[in-house]
């Protein structure tokens, strides 16, 4: 969760220094400075004097370049190689025949903070009632790596590797080809764009080998496909059976990031290879290209990866609660926001005057004394401005020692506030929300006795602290929680629609689990992920849309082994169809953002419900010539359509409509001028269960203004399994504000099935 405020201030920053040293270096520099960009060619646009694409893409690179060299070469999901160029020979290239795009490299982030968050316990084994199928499926893991010592990946009772598998294991610093086994089935790793960019890596801090240093990696992947294993735990928080989503499912993964990020060029050849390895499931927790499809390595992996039925999820960011921050938004990859589970960790913190809050932490170790403990706003502790965050050595330890100290959250990581206080002297930490969080509560494995609030509680506290003449406190932890309600609530962290690409195409898809998992973890680093962080263990608790994208990949596993012949589309339909979107007492799910009702751009289609996926009763169907029409309705050009699909001549007819409303897509995004109007969708469903007779239902409004919605026909009756039907959908709304939102639902019911679609409607 690097959103937590925390982080997003130093990326903020960075990113304006970035900015000023480009523009100082362009002005500066004729020549200018190399960078990675990736070459889209036009593979059948081959010269004939040349035998070899690879030859064909050295001698278009040499004509533009004596210096440069082929960092990789690509065949399989898009054509063409990357390299270091300055800008002038990127520019250069552009304009030779056969080039299609040069993209510069970009560099994603992973969807999770380093520091770990919640607590929480993994639900998988309510999940997955099926859970013993999926042995042949293999979910390929785009992340830091993998620790394959941890018990997740015992391959006790699997079976031989599935036939036809391609992929390796390959050897490097701290890793032997012998750690893969009939459950990690192949690990590689991939630094080439990385090192070109950053300079070799430092082997004294992370492993030149597809060994996870860092814990992100390990934590998803177990989530995805790991085995059980009983007795898990962090730090004795959330005991029991720690199990992934299809704990029989082999698991490979694919080594991209590192300690300076994820590389575009880097994670495109991992896709590639993992692609050719033979994978079935492609889930990656990472992100941060929010530009057009074509320009984003992941979309543009992943559409090749859907083409050859792949299917690939990914994380919707963290960038939440604000609106249109999501990332890998296209409508060929299955986009995850988090949720809660129904664990917490509570802590109690007691003030002298008696009240009593409740806060969250994964504190383990010496208690506080029973008795009140002396109580002090880091803010009055400190000669500095910043003094109320605890940044590292701004409290003043003779005014500190031996006290309970609250720090602000924001701005440095929430362990390290800990640790700032304990090098203080300082006995435990209260850890307040300002408004930046709200009542959002992370649990850490503090490194004091510890314990987060939210903002509410914070005020009071800090009130109370500078009020009191004798101020005290103390702190009660009180372990492992369950059966919160309500729950799933929708994490303030996961990013939100509109997506800002392509609007008519409502992301996210879905919502599934992302807060207080509990998986496996690395052995280089203790749950916080900090330096100073002595702690190793086994398992951790973190958050974020980064633990959500594994699970709904390990879900996608388990239905394509209980159904070979959907494609990556009818997947996620069934996902996104059965999910639900309130509680049991009809009630819709909240957002802890708001304390409000989530509405499809917060949950999309809703929360993930897999044992009635497995039996959807109608899916909408995508075929990849769908998606061509989808990019022609977008307006791409030739040379941007062949980037992505690899079409030689123009794939978009001039005598077609093309509509970005006929992509048959299980949810709706509708869009009227603030003047109103009407919006014709069209769909067709596939019956994929028994024969019968389905009705529907379709409504949706703006407050309290309501939008026509009428569906033609509204009856359709399927006689047998495969059986299509169609229908159109029309929308029709009266004059709003701009930027007016309005959301309903359209529903499609049996007397076995309720198939059931979100509409999200804006006003421009
Ligand atoms: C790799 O194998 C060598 C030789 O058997 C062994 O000494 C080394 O400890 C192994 N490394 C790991 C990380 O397992
Ligand atoms: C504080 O409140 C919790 C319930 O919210 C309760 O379990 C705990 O005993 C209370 N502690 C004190 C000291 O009142
Ligand atoms: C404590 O800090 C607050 C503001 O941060 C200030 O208003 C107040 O005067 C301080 N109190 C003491 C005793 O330093
Ligand atoms: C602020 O506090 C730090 C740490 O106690 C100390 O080193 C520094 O001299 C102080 N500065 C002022 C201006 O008091
Ligand atoms: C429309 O396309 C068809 C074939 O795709 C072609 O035969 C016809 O001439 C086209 N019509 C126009 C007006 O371009």
């Amino acid at each position: 969760m690097w959103r937590h405020g925390e982080r997003c201030v130093i990326l903020a920053v960075a990113a304006v220094a970035l900015v000023a040293a480009a523009t100082a270096t362009a002005a500066a520099a004729v020549g200018g400075e190399r960078r990675t960009y990736i070459v889209h060619m036009s593979r059948s646009a081959k010269p004939n004097d040349f035998v070899e694409h690879g030859e064909w893409y050295a001698a278009s690179l040499q004509s533009v370049s004596d210096a440069a060299t082929v960092l990789y070469t690509y065949d399989t999901l898009v054509h063409g190689y990357s390299a270091r160029l300055t800008r002038a020979e990127a520019e250069a290239l552009e304009s030779q025949p056969g080039v299609l795009l040069v993209n510069p490299e970009v560099r994603y982030e992973l969807h999770t903070t380093r520091t770990p968050e919640f607590l929480g316990l993994d639900r998988t084994d309510a999940l997955f009632p099926q859970s013993n199928t999926g042995s042949d499926v293999i979910v390929g893991v785009l992340d830091t790596g993998v620790w394959p010592e941890r018990p997740s990946y015992d391959d006790a009772g699997l079976g031989p590797v599935p036939a036809g598998w391609k992929g390796k294991c390959e050897e490097g610093n701290d890793f032997n080809a012998s750690a893969c086994n009939k459950k990690l089935i192949g690990a590689r790793f991939f630094l080439t764009g990385y090192e070109a960019a950053k300079g070799p890596v430092d082997t004294s801090k992370e492993s030149r080998s597809p060994r996870d240093n860092d814990g992100h990696g390990t934590h998803t992947s177990s989530t995805a496909a790991g085995s059980a294993v009983r007795g898990a735990d962090l730090l004795g928080y959330a005991a029991g059976t720690a199990k992934g989503m299809a704990p029989h499912a082999r698991v490979a993964t694919y080594k991209v990031c590192w300690v300076g990020g994820c590389f575009s060029s880097d994670i495109l050849k991992a896709m590639e290879v993992a692609v050719n390895d033979g994978v079935d499931v492609l889930s990656l927790s990472l992100g941060g290209g929010t530009a057009d499809y074509y320009r984003d390595s992941i979309a543009v992996g992943a559409y090749s990866a859907m083409e050859r039925g792949i299917f690939v999820s990914c994380s919707a960011g963290n960038a939440g609660p604000g609106s249109a921050t999501l990332s890998n938004g296209a409508p060929w990859i299955t986009t995850v926001g988090a949720g809660t589970l129904d664990r917490d960790f509570p802590a109690h913190v007691v003030l002298g005057n008696g009240k009593n809050y409740s806060g969250v932490s994964l504190y383990s170790g010496k208690q506080l004394p029973t008795t009140p403990v002396p109580f002090i706003y880091a803010g009055n502790a400190s000669n500095s401005s910043m003094g109320a965050l605890c940044m590292s050595g701004s409290l003043i330890p003779e005014k500190v020692a031996g006290k309970i100290v609250l720090c602000d959250r924001g701005t440095n990581a929430r362990v390290q506030k800990g640790f700032v206080v304990k090098d203080a002297g300082g006995a435990g930490m209260v850890l307040a929300n300002t408004a930046a969080n709200g009542e959002e509560l992370v649990a850490d494995a503090h490194v004091l006795p510890g314990a987060g609030v939210g903002q509410k509680a914070g005020d009071t506290m800090r009130a109370y602290a500078l009020s009191d003449p004798n101020p005290t406190a103390s702190i009660v932890f009180a372990g492992t929680q369950v059966g919160i309600q309500p729950s799933p609530v929708v994490a303030a962290f996961s990013s939100r629609g509109p997506n800002t690409v392509t609007p008519g195409i409502l992301k996210p898809d879905l919502i599934a689990p992302g807060v207080n998992i509990l998986a496996a973890w690395s052995g280089s680093v203790g749950p916080s992920g900090l330096a100073g962080d002595s702690r190793r263990v086994g398992f951790n608790i973190i958050s974020g849309t980064s633990m959500s994208c594994p699970h709904v990949s390990g879900l996608a596993a388990l239905l394509r082994a209980a159904h070979q012949d959907w494609s990556p589309a009818a997947i996620r339909s069934a996902l996104m169809t059965t999910s639900y979107n309130g509680y049991p007492n009809g009630n819709g799910i909240l957002d802890v953002a708001t304390g409000l009702p989530a509405t499809p751009l917060d949950v999309g289609a809703g929360h993930v419900d897999p044992s009635k996926a497995v039996d959807p009763g109608l899916v909408y169907d995508i075929a990849a010539a769908d998606y061509v029409d989808f990019l022609c309705a977008i307006n791409y050009g030739p040379m941007q359509i062949a980037a992505l699909t690899k079409h030689t001549t123009d794939a978009c007819s001039g005598n077609r409509t093309y509509a970005v409303t006929a992509l048959n897509y299980p949810s709706f995004s509708v869009t009227f001028p603030a003047t109103g109007g009407t919006e014709k969708h069209t769909r067709t469903v596939t019956n994929v269960g028994q024969p019968g007779t389905y009705k529907v239902t379709a409504s949706a409004a703006a407050g309290s203004t309501p939008v026509t919605v009428s569906v033609e026909p509204s009856t359709l009756t399927f006689t047998k399994s495969g059986e299509k039907q169609s229908y159109t959908v029309s929308f029709a709304a009266a004059a709003m504000p701009s930027g007016t939102n309005g959301f309903g639902r359209l529903v499609w019911s049996s007397d076995h099935h309720v198939v059931s679609s979100p509409i999200a409607v804006t006003w421009t």
